[in-house]
């Protein structure tokens, strides 16, 4: 669907018979290695299934955390009961039952995971917000919106699949005059770092640069930058990788002898490792800004 090297290539119909993916979803794939396995494919040419099986048994599918979307959702005004927000890339819905719960108008969130969607739709039912939070099928990049219909565009580790710039650009336009879009997206906090950690982003998600730059394309794309804040360490430690750790072991049992399920989880506990590695280097930054014209 995108340029970028780790963005889906085709559309809904086709997901369900696709049996190998070259680019990837959520972590693995934002995070995707670039590790080679001896018969020299990339190790995220994972089974879809098996990724969207794998991240549909935790919480969240990237990091983040209740209280950093309430934060983001603090330098948003003017919310009321018709208000229309959607949720980009929502995965199972972990960010928008928050989101939901902390506004009063009508949530929609979208992804291109059946799976995962399903989950969201139970999530809304347990939530009690069955009635203002309900999850679609669909792409980033062909969304079903009418140009300014909506009041608010969110979208927590997502982005990235259409990329940064594009999605900032294209999305604009479904937003009302006044209308909010807040991201979240993998950023560097310096201007040097480490050969290690900058291959591996190189070849997971070129996009990723400075905050400074980040708000300069923000401003660029026709938005006033009302905030960026970096997410804290335990949006990945305690949210997003800790979860993981009893999961990848019943994963790991019950996919016993599946090399593609070995190669997720040591592709997940590279990335975990090269968190910890060099966590001063980079990390998810929230940023928010306001559409001021039509
Ligand atoms: C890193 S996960 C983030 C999920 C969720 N926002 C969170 O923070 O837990 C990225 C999500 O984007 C979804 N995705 C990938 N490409 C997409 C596309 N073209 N349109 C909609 N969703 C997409 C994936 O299925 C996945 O759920």
């Amino acid at each position: 669907m995108s340029t970028q090297k780790n963005s889906f290539e085709g559309r809904e119909g086709n997901w369900r018979k696709q049996k190998k993916v070259t680019h990837n979803i959520c972590a693995v794939a934002q995070l995707g290695v670039n590790i080679m396995n001896d018969e020299n494919k990339t190790i995220h040419e994972f089974d879809l299934e098996l990724i969207w099986e794998y991240f549909s048994g935790i919480p969240r599918q990237g990091p983040g955390s209740p209280a950093e979307t309430i934060k983001a959702l603090g330098f948003i005004d003017k919310l009321t009961s018709d208000s229309q927000i959607v949720d980009l890339g929502c995965g199972t819905g972990g960010q928008t039952m928050v989101l939901a719960e902390h506004t009063s108008g009508f949530v929609r969130g979208i992804d291109l995971s059946p799976g995962f969607i399903d989950l969201f739709n139970v999530h809304a039912q347990k939530w009690g917000l069955q009635d203002r939070a309900r999850g679609i099928v669909g792409s980033m990049d062909d969304l079903p919106f009418q140009k300014a219909e909506l009041d608010v565009i969110w979208s927590e580790g997502a982005i990235y699949n259409i990329g940064f710039n594009r999605g900032l650009n294209e999305w604009r336009k479904y937003l009302k005059a006044g209308g909010y879009i807040a991201v979240s997206e993998a950023s560097w906090f310096t201007k040097m770092r480490p050969a290690e950690i900058e291959q591996f982003w190189m070849d997971a998600y070129p996009e990723i640069d400075t905050i400074p730059n980040k708000v300069a394309q923000m401003q660029n794309a026709g938005y006033l930058p009302i905030a960026t804040f970096v997410l804290p360490e335990t949006c990945w430690t305690e949210h997003f990788f800790r979860p993981q750790v009893s999961h990848q072991k019943n994963f790991l049992e019950k996919h016993a002898g599946n090399r593609a399920a070995e190669e997720l989880m040591a592709n997940l506990r590279h990335e975990a490792e090269l968190y910890r590695k060099y966590k001063e280097f980079y990390g998810y930054v929230f940023y928010i800004g306001k559409k001021i014209q039509t």
